[in-house]
């Protein structure tokens, strides 16, 4: 694939921060959107913005088709059996959010044990202490490694008869590392465990096929892999949907309504109640196509070079300590990193002074960053946009920046 070109499919990169171009590395955050995506919005406000699943007009069949061929389009990019088994959400905290209020209200009791790790972002970790809480259950947690891998012996002690949810993020938002889900999947099924994957970082960077990983759930967002804010996906076995509630009641959900009670919807619909985010799940699905014509392998391998170019690098600088693995093939296109004697807002802020955004902060993930021992981190984050020229630029950014803060003038 060519970055280059594709970076021309982004307007928002084109432009100056600081009177210099910018490089954008927040990408972990959120990604930019591509004008394909752009323009798929617009297209969808100026030409058929109506109400789904209520009208038989000409506009709102329109909008129905295309928002239910966009779950299409997100079925089979995760690989899920029947668009019955995608529901949209918000974004990966919503959904992580459902499972633990649906399935737990359905499943989890007094004593039974919630399995995650030292190393989720906050969505995948305060779901299960509310759920944990209320159910009088146990909330355990799997150690990372040394060298910030998931400890599989550890997860294999961890998980016990008594768990009754596994939940795991698929990809690292501060290490980076890929852990390994279809081996954690086996391990709770083995206990008659659940395995809830949050998908955020992996979705939009490697091919993700739920079925073969035998997730029970799987979540992720769309703001995340080019799309819009406010749209998201939780994918579920239909065997686990079919028993569980709804988690918000209201308009769109509902088969028949009766003044003491009433009935829901088959799936998906009825978990999604109101208005749902029409817009944003169609410009989703416009994302996808966008993702699919470059190649979800292809992203991949491109992050991974551009990882196997710059994480040497940024390893030589005297005084700068990359967080997670050191291996560049074991890392993903996050990284997290401190300047000795330096807070990473400093950092973060001196890097933006040239141009160059990266994150600074806990990333959602205090848990990890105490385990770590530091209390926060700076993050670059690479996506199929950046190119060698931009890792260039961090690593001359950096440079720059440790010789401000010694002589104080770049
Ligand atoms: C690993 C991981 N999980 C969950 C989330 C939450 O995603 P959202 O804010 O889109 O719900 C993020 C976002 O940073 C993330 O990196």
């Amino acid at each position: 694939m060519n970055a280059e070109k594709l970076r021309q499919d982004f307007p928002i990169l084109f432009q100056e921060v600081n009177d210099e171009p910018l490089i954008y590395l927040d990408n972990a955050a959120t990604t930019q959107k591509p004008k394909q995506v752009l323009a798929t919005l617009n297209h969808y406000y100026e030409m058929n913005n109506a109400n789904v699943h209520r009208g038989v007009h000409t506009l709102a069949e329109r909008a129905t088709k295309d928002y239910e061929a966009a779950r299409e389009k997100v079925r089979d990019f995760i690989h899920a059996k029947e668009t019955a088994e995608v529901l949209f959400t918000r974004g990966t905290t919503t959904s992580l959010n459902w499972v633990a209020k649906s399935f737990g209200d359905a499943f989890v009791k007094a004593g039974d044990e919630i399995v995650i790790s030292h190393m989720e972002h906050h969505s995948n970790i305060i779901p299960w202490q509310q759920l944990a809480q209320q159910k009088g259950a146990v909330l355990k947690y799997i150690r990372v490694t040394e060298d910030g891998f998931l400890d599989m012996e550890d997860a294999k002690k961890q998980i016990t008869d008594q768990t009754a949810i596994v939940s795991i993020a698929h990809v690292s938002n501060v290490l980076g590392v890929i852990n390994p889900i279809e081996e954690l999947a086996a391990l709770a099924h083995s206990h008659q465990a659940i395995m809830v994957v949050d998908g955020a970082q992996a979705v939009p960077h490697m091919p993700v096929d739920v079925q073969a990983l035998d997730a029970d759930f799987y979540a992720f967002s769309g703001h995340k892999m080019c799309g819009p804010t406010g749209i998201g996906v939780l994918y579920g076995k239909r065997e686990w949907l079919e028993q569980m509630e709804p988690v918000e009641f209201g308009g769109e959900m509902i088969d028949f309504v009766h003044l003491q009670e009433s009935t829901w919807k088959e799936l998906p619909w009825k978990f999604e109640a109101g208005t749902p985010n029409i817009a944003g799940a169609i410009a989703l699905g416009s994302a996808i196509d966008y993702l699919n014509e470059i190649g979800l392998e292809n992203i991949h391998q491109h992050e991974a070079e551009l990882v196997a170019y710059v994480l040497p690098k940024l390893q030589a600088i005297d005084g700068l300590t990359v967080y997670g693995p050191q291996a560049a093939e074991s890392h993903t296109g996050v990284i997290a990193f401190n300047l000795d004697g330096l807070h990473p807002h400093d950092v973060a802020t001196a890097l933006d002074m040239e141009g160059v955004a990266v994150r600074a902060g806990h990333h959602c993930a205090q848990p990890l960053l105490n385990y770590l021992k530091v209390s926060s981190t700076a993050r670059a984050s690479f996506y199929l946009y950046n190119t060698i020229a931009d890792a260039d630029r961090l690593v001359e950014a950096i440079l720059a920046t440790k010789e401000f803060f010694k002589h104080g003038a770049i």
